[in-house]
């Protein structure tokens, strides 16, 4: 009987939303990133140059990387991949750099994140 039960439901796997609010430009601080662990993305915010949304998956096997203050780069504990502050590849085996996604601000004024938009390093929300 569960056979057939199972054979009537559909095999969907939900994936949760690729955009979504992260907070109040007030909840982030300047320096280090902010690490979002469900979202799995590193939020930076620099005094100058605004907000910017990493990726923490390792473009090698999806590991989460862990991005060091101490030389600004991104590293991968599975295998060791090390990403460049522009999470461009130092060294891999990861076979592309990290990705960076648009951030915007909504009209109640929280950071929007969009895992659909990739955008370049250099893009930067001003806030
Ligand atoms: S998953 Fe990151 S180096 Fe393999």
């Amino acid at each position: 009987m569960a056979a057939v039960v199972r054979f009537l439901m559909p095999s969907v796997f939900y994936e949760p939303p690729q955009t979504f609010k992260i907070g109040q430009p007030a909840d982030f601080p300047f320096g280090p990133p902010t690490f979002l662990v469900d979202e799995k993305i590193f939020v930076f915010r620099d005094r100058d140059k605004g907000f910017a949304v990493a990726s923490a998956v390792c473009t090698h096997l999806g590991c989460t990387v862990a991005h060091f203050q101490s030389d600004e780069r991104f590293h991968c504990p599975c295998h060791g991949s090390v990403f460049a502050p522009d999470g461009s590849v130092i060294h891999g085996p990861a076979p592309r750099g990290l990705q960076w996604f648009e951030v915007t601000q909504a009209r109640d004024g929280m950071l929007r994140v969009d895992k659909d938009k990739v955008v370049p390093p250099s893009y930067r929300l001003m806030v």
